[in-house]
């Protein structure tokens, strides 16, 4: 069987890790693209870890490139061309120069990979994914937005430094807009299947909720330049992998919602599964009160942003 194809468009932070990240795991053939004037970044990215392949024996190889008929017939798109945050911005202050950048991914991938299951990571996240389906036509399960694993995997990091325990035992679900309303689910939480509001006092929970809806905001302010791209790097491969692999795996991600939650035509982070058929099911939970208001609050911001793209 042909090795996939995977196209990384935009090849700064997020897209030189993925592209590290998907060669390591064997997911396929990258081509880390990006605009002429960064033509030297993804060509010497590509050839930096084609370089390194040789150490440990991987057999994906990296094409940097400037052209977009190189990414045609891609099984997976992971978009992260876009500015990042600067200290002090929001996400929702990158909307107007995001969305340029969005409008001409998106025109260029209705014509050259219209088949891929397509992962946006750009910010403001929802917006964006919003904006991109939208210009594609492309059908809804293959367009994704990528935040509340990374959003999830925050919210375990911080658990698992709270408690002390193996972050691998901890379960944990965040829904809601990619913002700093965002909501983590505390009540459904676990670890090791016992319930994590047992195992922390009210405050130190609190605590965690907050530091995890200004994640991205903490490591703006400790990089200064950009924002985070480690973590984000792995949480796009893992729902590329879910595809590639047809793993069935839950996660949240932004999705387009048609009536569940009582959320229709928006993209909106709720909990999905990703198989070969790209997001196949979303998931409607049971939430209470306090949760719903949540989510009320977060779809607001999510609905005013995305009332401001202008197609
Ligand atoms: N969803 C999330 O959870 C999450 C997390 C972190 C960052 N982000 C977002 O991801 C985006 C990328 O972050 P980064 O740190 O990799 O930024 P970066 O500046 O390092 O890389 C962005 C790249 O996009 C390229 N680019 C710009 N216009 C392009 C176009 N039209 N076509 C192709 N490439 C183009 C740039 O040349 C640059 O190399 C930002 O918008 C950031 O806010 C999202």
């Amino acid at each position: 069987m042909a090795k996939k194809k995977i196209a990384l468009i935009g090849g700064g932070q997020i897209g030189g890790n993925l592209a590290l990240l998907a060669v390591q795991k064997g997911l396929g053939d990258v081509i880390l693209f990006d605009i002429p004037a960064a033509e030297g970044l993804v060509k010497g990215k590509a050839l930096d870890i084609n370089q390194l392949a040789a150490v440990d024996g991987y057999d994906c190889r990296v094409t940097g490139s400037t052209n977009w008929a190189d990414c045609a017939g891609a099984d997976v798109v992971i978009i992260t061309a876009g500015v990042p945050r600067k200290p002090g911005m929001s996400r929702e202050d990158l909307l107007e120069i995001n969305l340029k950048i969005i409008k001409d991914v998106a025109g260029n991938l209705k014509q050259h990979c219209p088949g891929a299951f397509v992962i946006n990571v750009a910010n403001p996240l929802d917006a964006m994914v919003f904006a991109l389906q939208k210009i594609t036509g492309f059908k809804k399960n293959m367009v994704v937005g990528m935040a509340g694993v990374l959003d999830t995997s925050r919210f375990k990091c911080f658990v698992a430094e709270a408690l002390g325990c193996s972050i691998a035992d901890i379960e944990a679900l965040v829904l809601g807009g990619h913002g700093d309303d965002m909501v983590p689910v505390l009540r459904t939480a676990t670890v090791g299947g016992v319930p994590l509001t047992s195992l922390l006092p009210k405050e130190k929970l609190d605590a965690i909720v907050d530091r995890t809806r200004k994640g991205g905001g903490e490591l703006v302010a400790l990089y200064k330049t950009g924002s985070a791209y480690f973590a984000p790097a792995s949480s796009s491969i893992a729902m590329a992998e879910a595809f590639l692999n047809d793993r069935k795996r839950v996660m949240p991600a932004a999705a387009l919602c048609e009536g569940e939650y009582g959320i229709s035509g928006l993209f909106f982070g709720v909990p999905v599964t990703i198989g070969a058929g790209g997001v196949e099911k979303v998931h409607q939970i049971e939430l209470n009160a306090e949760e719903k208001a949540m989510m009320d609050k977060s779809l607001a911001s999510v609905s005013k942003t995305v009332s401001e793209v202008k197609l």
